[in-house]
């Protein structure tokens, strides 16, 4: 059985952190990245940690032809894991056809070299905001899809359910739909880790800029929400972790017979305050984080976090980092940036 895999943004925040672990069980990433949102050394550091250099092309994931020549370059591919994707929601709300265009297109472009090369197991970086506003905030796969609150959590049901309808249309396509909740940390080593194109999004690589000096305050999104401390709830999810249930999701499709098309939870089953984020953040590390309480942001769920009970039965996985420890390797990593 050949163990190449071409993984799409493959040097991207969890794609770098997935090749490694691919590496570490005996695959053989190829990588489709153009690095238009992470660093050409991110591929070295890839080297020191694994001791070999993964396959890599610099090219445009949407781009149908120099995706179909990369795939028909190789005639031992297993598999495919699809990491690259826009993934800014404010972002999203501003330039919409982008992420249409570049989310939905790299999506049809793989599904087609799919095709055209005869490759049947895909892995599809998805997100736990395709279920919106949950009813109750421990969200099985079972729970309802809800419409997007923004283009970009768009892009994630609709490219969901071209990956159904790709397999109700009778291409033999095996595919694990990887809904992540918040993946937070960095690789151990210090080697690895977030690389946010500008001023961060998302909390913990704001948390550490501004712990670093590079942002001056950290603003809190609201503190009336009706959790415990009003902040909202997130399940925060070591990048290793999620890494490793990629290897595990391969593993699941190996031993698939038929075409499926199956969701996952990947989250801790486990909900942190943004509030405690900040003091956890601040204990583990000893270091201050000049933070004030702002507005609610827009579009932003009060709670949410995974029943990952499927994916630990299903895959045979299980996390085994704490936020704690995610937090201490986040803080590692900025202080090598
Ligand atoms: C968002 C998306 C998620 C997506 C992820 C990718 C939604 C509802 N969520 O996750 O689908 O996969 O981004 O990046 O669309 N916060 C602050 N101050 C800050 C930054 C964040 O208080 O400066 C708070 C947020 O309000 C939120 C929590 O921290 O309560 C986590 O925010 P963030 O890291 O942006 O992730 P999500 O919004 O949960």
């Amino acid at each position: 059985m050949s163990k190449k895999i071409i993984v799409t943004g493959g040097a991207g925040y969890i794609g770098s952190h997935t090749v490694v672990e691919l590496m570490h069980a005996g695959y053989e990433p190829v990588i489709i990245d153009d690095f238009r949102n992470s660093k050409p050394w991110i591929i070295d550091r890839i080297g020191e940690l694994t001791g070999k250099y993964p396959l890599g092309h610099s090219i445009d994931c949407a781009d149908e032809k120099e995706v179909l020549s990369v795939f028909r370059n190789y005639t031992d591919i297993f598999g495919v894991i699809h990491f690259a994707a826009y993934k800014a929601v404010g972002e999203s709300v501003q330039k919409p056809t982008m992420y249409y265009q570049n989310n939905i297109g790299s999506l049809c472009a793989i599904l087609n070299a799919m095709k055209e090369t005869k490759i049947s197991n895909l892995v599809f970086s998805s997100s736990c905001t395709v279920y919106g506003e949950p009813s109750t905030p421990a969200v099985t796969e079972n729970t309802p899809i809800q419409k997007a609150n923004s283009p970009y959590g768009d892009t994630k049901i609709i490219c969901e359910r071209i990956i159904e309808n790709v397999k109700i249309s009778g291409q033999p396509i095996q595919a694990a739909l990887l809904r992540y909740f918040n993946p937070i940390g960095a690789h151990p080593s210090g080697k690895l880790g977030e690389l946010p194109n500008g001023i961060p999004n998302n909390l913990v690589p704001y948390i550490t800029q501004t712990a670093a000096g590079i942002r001056e305050q950290l603003v809190v999104n609201g503190n009336d929400y009706t959790t415990s401390d009003g902040t909202n709830i997130r399940d925060y999810i070591h990048v290793v972790d999620l890494a490793k249930a990629h290897v595990k999701a391969l593993e699941w499709l190996q031993n698939q017979n038929k075409p499926v098309c199956e969701p996952f939870n990947l989250g801790t089953g486990k909900g942190t305050s943004v509030l405690e984020i900040i003091h956890s953040f601040e204990e583990v590390n000893q270091v201050k984080v000049n933070y004030k309480i702002g507005p609610r942001r827009e579009g932003d769920v009060e709670q949410i976090f995974a029943n990952p009970t499927k994916a630990e039965k299903m895959l045979n996985w299980k996390c085994d980092y704490s936020v704690a420890d995610a937090l201490k390797h986040s803080w590692n990593w900025e202080k090598t940036l």
